[in-house]
């Protein structure tokens, strides 16, 4: 939630603070701004609304003088979307300007007790006190301030603060929201991510927790809590700009929804050797498996969903016990937790707040931790046990699809893994499912050439009230992927339902002309699920059915069928969620939504 960028370097500043912000306009977009320095002063611009708004106020940056600066792109938490309410926040007497990402959680503590020292607040924000703050302890060093700073606040923040009265300095940290320093040539860099700086340097530190980073043009240094400078590796960066591009696309959606068949293959292929799994990444032995007696899968959103999979597959292959638990609910639960229990983060950020708290609580409690991640070196990655790197490279659309589809790949890795450890599948059931999961790229691939089909079944019903989408097994686990997909961008309300659960209730919501999408790619589930769908046809539904090749019975019920091809039914949902992506995107296109940027959403969510 909110991106932050800061340049200081021989450049002219606001073009590059924008382009920076335009790179990060998908983790918030309610209201924009910058501050940069110049000729003694530092001058804030800001404007309420999409980044655009602020980039026509500055002429691109063009009319805003000068070579260190700091930008914001806001997510409100605190205060609506308002001029004020944006960010750079600055003390009153000017001298300090700060952005932030995240939530100073004792802010009202803290204003009332700057009040009392006589200063002024303009804004509902919680960012606002540290400006204050800073200028309260500034004493003319600003790592000490900052350390004085962050000895107060508590909560969650990445921090880029200037100073008036220090025009060759720009300093920086982070506590559970990310931020990275790129280093340049005669100039340096932070953000909130990478896509932002990734024209002007691959060069990168990845900030740890309250480490203070102080920029000039031709230095950067580290310091830790009690002002010790700390040496770090360099992280090269090693995809290109244009991964994070919409390379011709009208969407960033569709444009990662196209390039599934090849995050897939790079997420597989490399852990595929001579008929086997190799997870190099992982080290659990065969007596770690051998001890673990239940698995919690635990991530938010669609993460969460790629986990309900994951806990079929698991399931049947390891035999073991698996509960998937969306982390706002697992932080907070008691879960019951030892030694013996084995917690699978899933993360596409690595940096989603109630994911990274459930994996501090289940640590301190004693549990293994492995996550699957999409952003190396992200807060996940790094306090894990073991990581499971999906490589589906940057996703920049706010609803995810590729690394749905990456994350799904490694459910499989991982059951597949742990189900030749424990013994509990063959070394030629393994090479059977692993030849099968070869084939899936091309699979895929196959069904966006035939996206056209999609589309018009999106004309067609774009405009439906609600939307249910039923499935048994495997397939209600992709049916809360595609219904979260359509609400999200759409904004048509959906609902997903293990199909043999609506008649509990639900079915009544059925009427004429409601639109159910029913998924039945699950061969032992096939009858059951004809059946479901008589049901609701007899209550007056419009059913879109998805069904393997070849099982052509369904067209005598359903009005509408698209077939998938053939593939082993553990692996369908990889290929079941792709006419579900294709359709919300193209019902939310219809619909003139902002299909990358939904409105109130934010691409990764790092606060509570
Ligand atoms: O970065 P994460 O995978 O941890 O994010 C989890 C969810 O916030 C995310 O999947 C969200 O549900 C997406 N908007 C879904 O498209």
């Amino acid at each position: 939630m909110c991106g932050i960028v800061g340049y200081i370097g021989d450049r002219q500043a606001a073009p590059i603070l924008l382009e920076g912000l335009k790179k990060l306009e998908y983790r918030g977009y309610d209201s924009a701004g910058v501050a940069v320095y110049n000729d003694n002063q530092v001058n804030v611009v800001k404007a309420k609304g999409r980044l655009k708004i602020l980039d026509d106020k500055l002429d691109g940056g063009k009319n805003l003088p000068g070579t260190m600066g700091i930008g914001h792109t806001r997510w409100a938490t605190h205060g609506a979307p308002s001029d004020v309410n944006s960010h750079p926040h600055t003390s009153s007497s000017g001298n300090i300007a700060v952005v932030h990402n995240g939530i100073i959680e004792n802010y009202l503590k803290l204003r009332e007790y700057l009040i009392g020292k006589g200063y002024e607040f303009v804004s509902d924000t919680d960012t606002e006190v540290v400006a204050h703050l800073a200028d309260y302890y500034y004493n003319g060093d600003l790592i000490d301030t900052i350390i004085k700073v962050i000895n107060r606040v508590e909560g969650s923040y990445a921090l880029g603060i200037v100073c008036k009265d220090k025009p060759d300095e720009l300093v920086a940290v982070r506590k559970d929201s990310p931020l990275i320093v790129g280093l340049g040539e005669n100039e340096n860099f932070i953000a909130s991510d990478i896509p932002a700086i990734l024209e002007h340097t691959r060069n990168i530190y990845l900030l740890e927790d309250k480490e203070i980073v102080l920029l000039k043009k031709d230095e950067v240094k580290i310091f830790n809590i009690d002002k010790e400078e700390i040496k770090k590796e360099v992280f090269t960066v090693n995809w290109d700009v244009s991964a994070a591009e919409k390379g011709g696309y009208e969407h960033f959606m569709i444009k990662e929804i196209c390039e599934q068949p090849k995050v897939i293959k790079d997420t597989v292929s490399p852990r595929l050797k001579d008929g086997t799994i190799v997870l190099d990444d992982i080290k659990l032995t065969k007596e770690d498996v051998d001890s673990i007696k239940k698995i919690y899968i635990v991530a938010c959103g669609t993460a969460s969903y790629a986990g309900m999979v994951g806990k079929y597959v698991i399931e049947k292959l390891v035999r073991i016990p698996v509960e998937v638990d969306v982390a706002s609910e697992f932080r907070y639960r008691n879960p019951i937790i030892d030694q013996d229990t084995l917690v699978i983060l899933i993360s596409q950020s690595g940096e989603t707040a109630d994911t990274l708290a459930a994996l501090r609580e289940a640590k301190k409690q004693g549990a293994r931790i492995l996550s699957v991640v999409n952003v190396v070196g992200s807060s996940i990655a790094r306090e894990s046990d073991n990581v499971l790197y999906t490589w589906a490279g940057p996703e920049i659309a706010v609803a995810s699809t590729k690394a749905y589809s990456a994350q799904l790949a490694a459910m499989y890795l991982i059951a597949l893994y742990m189900g030749l450890k424990k013994g509990t599948v063959s070394e030629q059931e393994v090479e059977n499912i692993i030849e099968h999961l070869k084939t899936i790229p091309d699979k895929v691939a196959n069904i966006l050439n035939h996206k056209e089909k999609i589309q018009y079944y999106a004309s067609q019903y774009f405009n439906a009230k609600d939307v249910f989408f039923l499935g048994r097994g495997l397939d209600y686990a992709v049916a809360l992927e595609g219904s979260l997909k359509l609400k999200e961008i759409s904004y048509v309300h959906s609902e997903a339902y293990a199909a043999g659960e609506l008649k509990h209730g639900t079915i009544a919501l059925i009427e004429q002309g409601t639109l159910v999408i029913a998924l039945a790619t699950q061969e032992h589930l096939f009858d059951k699920m004809l059946s479901n769908i008589k049901e609701v046809k007899a209550r007056g539904a419009v059913v879109i059915a998805v069904a393997q090749e070849g099982n052509t019975e369904i067209e005598k019920e359903a009005d509408f069928v698209l077939y998938l091809p053939q593939v082993d039914q553990l692996l369908a949902p990889s290929l079941t969620v792709i006419p579900l992506q294709l359709f919300a995107y193209y019902v939310a296109v219809a619909k003139g939504c902002d299909v990358d940027k939904p409105r109130n959403l934010a691409k990764s969510v790092t606060v509570e």
